[in-house]
């Protein structure tokens, strides 16, 4: 008996892919466009809102606060969600707040899924579903979205649909959950309504919850909608929703998130909540409360940051798209959330990847490009179970949140390399 190792439920699983490309980019320093967070500063309002919480008079704010979340974070993610559900959501039973999406999805999965229960993934996923899906003993059943071609040049992420047979063979009296991500990572896919009404129809058919993670629920392109499943007929009393403030207000350190949903079910997180976490950080959840108060006042209108931010990635993200195409990729142009996808494999027979020996093109392509060019991406298949890996092998992703002089940069030296090479 080895009493020093990994415990069984963790075993079989990997260093993720963030381990090893933070290590990678240490190791080469390249133009950093592989990890998914902002290289510029946040609202000001929230900076400042920090500020004078850590100077407030009420010394209390430095001590621990309500465990399943901060009395003044959780009345105004209540008021918020409650007027985009269309319900009224009670902020003590129907809240949790945690350590980032991470720690809200984390007692989601530990909350809900026991031995032998089935879990739908769909892929794309964001990689940290699988491995605990895995430690709370769940068998994760993989549905991948399908390319359609589009008979266009230009490749969007809505081209990337659900096959309706594929996703209702999936679902049988063992399915406990399926888990959804929209927009998504890597994708920057939107789900439709048409979509998340076919997800939504067999939930109730077999009885099943829906975790939804919703961390880029603000950060969707026009004319793109995004609609939250829990609103839809019958789904609120099945839905857990994640939210993040990391995504919502730039500040992906901070590590605040959170779940909603109906008292049952939140019930189970917070009792894992209790018996792990126990409680957040006071001053970052009051700082937080007081940003979402200001964007509360003004939801919807110009000046309000969930309208002006997508507005500035837009931007970007189109700038994106014109210096991959310059450099013989092709952009999946994204309707949400601030990666792109793009095919590199038009670029195959120019390059010699024989110095990398990973299993996946995706990963030596990305190695190399790192190595050799000097940029870094995230190989997709990452995002896509073992099977389904080969999904990946033609795709990079990039992060397009950046600085303009960065993604600047990023164009000149992929213009050099291709002009080096013609
Ligand atoms: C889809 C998705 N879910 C959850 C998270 C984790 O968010 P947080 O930093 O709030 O833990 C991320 C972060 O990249 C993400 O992309």
């Amino acid at each position: 008996m080895d009493k020093f190792g990994l415990p069984a439920r963790y075993q079989g699983q990997q260093e993720s892919v963030w381990e090893e490309y933070i290590q990678l980019a240490a190791d080469y320093d390249p133009l950093d466009l592989g990890q998914g967070f902002p290289d510029f500063s946040p609202p000001e309002y929230i900076i400042s809102a920090l500020d004078q919480v850590i100077k407030d008079k009420d010394i209390l704010l430095h001590q621990y606060t309500r465990g399943c979340g901060h009395p003044r974070l959780i009345s105004i993610l209540s008021k918020l969600y409650s007027h985009l559900i269309g319900r009224s959501i009670d902020p003590e039973k129907e809240i949790l707040v945690s350590t980032g999406a991470y720690g809200a999805l984390y007692s989601t999965m530990m909350g809900h899924i026991d031995q032998g229960d089935e879990v739908i993934i769909i892929e794309p996923f964001f990689d940290c579903y699988e491995p605990m899906v895995l430690t709370a003993g769940g068998i994760p059943r993989f549905v991948p979205l399908r390319y359609n071609n589009n008979n266009s040049s230009i490749l969007k992420s809505s081209d990337w649909t659900l096959d309706p047979e594929e996703l209702e063979k999936a679902f049988n009296s063992k399915t406990k959950a399926i888990i959804i991500n929209t927009p998504n990572n890597p994708l920057g896919k939107v789900f439709t309504e048409n979509e998340l009404q076919m997800i939504a129809n067999l939930c109730k058919k077999w009885n099943v919850i829906c975790i939804s993670d919703e961390v880029y629920e603000w950060l969707v392109y026009e004319p793109q909608k995004h609609i939250r499943i829990a609103s839809l007929p019958g789904m609120w009393e099945r839905t857990i929703t994640v939210g993040s403030a990391g995504k919502t207000f730039s500040i992906t350190g901070w590590k605040i998130g959170w779940a909603y949903g109906p008292a049952n079910l939140i019930h189970n997180l917070h009792i894992v909540h209790q018996n792990s976490i126990y409680t957040c950080s006071t001053p970052l959840q009051e700082a937080i409360a007081i940003g979402f108060e200001k964007e509360f006042s003004c939801l919807g209108q110009d000046n309000c940051y969930f309208t002006s931010l997508p507005r500035q990635l837009e931007q970007k993200k189109n700038y994106m798209a014109d210096f991959l195409t310059k450099m013989g990729m092709k952009p999946i142009i994204p309707d949400g959330g601030y990666f792109m996808i793009a095919d590199w494999s038009s670029l195959e027979s120019e390059i010699d990847l024989s110095a990398e020996n990973d299993k996946y093109k995706d990963y030596c392509f990305t190695k190399w490009l790192t190595k050799n060019v000097g940029i870094q991406g995230i190989p997709p298949s990452a995002f896509y179970s073992e099977s389904h890996k080969p999904l990946g092998e033609k795709l990079v992703r990039f992060c397009f949140i950046k600085e303009d002089e960065k993604l600047k940069k990023a164009a000149e030296i992929l213009e050099n390399w291709k002009q080096r090479n013609n």
